[in-house]
């Protein structure tokens, strides 16, 4: 990947201009992808926060032996919880490791972040109005019969977070979610609720640190998890999973005027060989790539359910050129191309 991402930073460089025609690939999908220290990244269900020139990708830091729990009726695979990773890069593409910044706290076995529990999915925004950096993320217990949202600040980026506890948000259960700033800087949590059935989009306060009161159920029945929301040319969009534990499912787009709905589901985006399977992926988040207009990367992890932290990663960009909005299979691909 370093090689590759090399490659990657020199076309990110040079954006705006003409860009060698034969760029190698940056982003090889489904490979191990390495940090500046040769380590394979270690960021799963996570998000990106653009922050002061730098990209900073938050997620699960899954570490140690996958095992399915005695008393598992269902696929529960599970790692021990070790804390949310930060890496940050400037370009996209060499990325740094930033260190656990919100590590697990094994001396007690009731805490949220403790290593029996679940740490899923967190997602950090950047509050102007207090200069906080605001952590949301799934904090489960080991069942998954928790189902709240856990909540962490920080003034910097790479943290140190610290840990404010866990609810659920306007009383609802809250598993798979992301957090999303509108222009006007309100921030929404949107997290699979309702035991999985009916995703709740949570206006939050001012501070982005509990929710405000106001919220909306949307998608009711239909199932959607791994939420990753963007906004586009004034409109609102959701790419979702379907909810089958660790195993792919068919992805799906939503369409909204206004970003606490209603929505409205578009379809599949994904083509391309095993499309209906999201190319074996579950999407994470979308990213609006700075200073390159229309690029949107989605994000998705391959989950590899009996060996989760060797889990990987594709990233594709959507492509928003024909009658509808589609996320096209390429093996490997560079910005450049763009
Ligand atoms: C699907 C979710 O999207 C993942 O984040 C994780 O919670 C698994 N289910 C657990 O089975």
């Amino acid at each position: 990947m370093k090689k590759l991402l090399c490659a990657i930073a020199s076309a990110v460089i040079c954006c705006g201009q003409a860009i060698a025609a034969d760029a190698p690939a940056a982003i090889e999908q489904g490979t191990v992808w390495l940090d500046t220290d040769g380590n394979p990244i270690n960021a799963h269900g996570g998000g990106m926060l653009y922050h002061d020139g730098k990209y900073y990708w938050y997620g699960e830091y899954k570490t140690g032996e996958t095992v399915l729990p005695d008393w598992a009726t269902w696929e529960a695979y599970r790692t021990d919880v070790t804390g949310v990773s930060c890496y940050s890069s400037p370009d996209l593409t060499t990325w740094t490791f930033e260190g656990i910044v919100l590590p697990a706290v094994k001396d007690d076995p009731d805490h949220d972040l403790h290593p029996s529990k679940v740490c899923e999915r967190p997602k950090v925004v950047y509050n102007a109005k207090t200069g906080k950096f605001v952590m949301w993320f799934h904090a489960e217990s080991a069942d998954y019969s928790k189902a709240c949202a856990g909540v962490a600040v920080a003034d910097s980026p790479t943290g140190p977070y610290t840990y404010l506890g866990s609810f659920r948000p306007n009383e609802a259960m809250s598993r798979d979610q992301t957090v999303f700033v509108d222009d006007d800087g309100k921030a929404y949590q949107f997290a699979s609720s309702e035991n999985n059935q009916t995703l709740y989009i949570n206006e939050l306060t001012d501070d982005y640190l509990r929710p405000t009161g106001r919220f909306t159920r949307n998608f009711i029945g239909m199932s959607r998890e791994a939420p990753a929301v963007f906004k586009r040319d004034g409109k609102y969009y959701m790419l979702s999973s379907g909810c089958t534990a660790w195993d792919p499912n068919k992805a799906e787009l939503a369409v909204a005027d206004s970003v606490m709905g209603p929505w409205t589901t578009i379809g599949e985006p994904c083509t391309g060989p095993e499309a209906d399977k999201t190319f074996y992926g579950q999407s994470t988040y979308v990213l609006p790539v700075q200073g390159k207009d229309g690029l949107y990367i989605a994000m998705f992890d391959r989950w590899k359910k009996t060996d989760l932290a060797d889990s990987r990663y594709i990233w594709l960009p959507i492509d928003f050129s024909g009658e509808s909005i589609t996320i096209p299979w390429r093996e490997s691909w560079s910005p450049s191309d763009f």
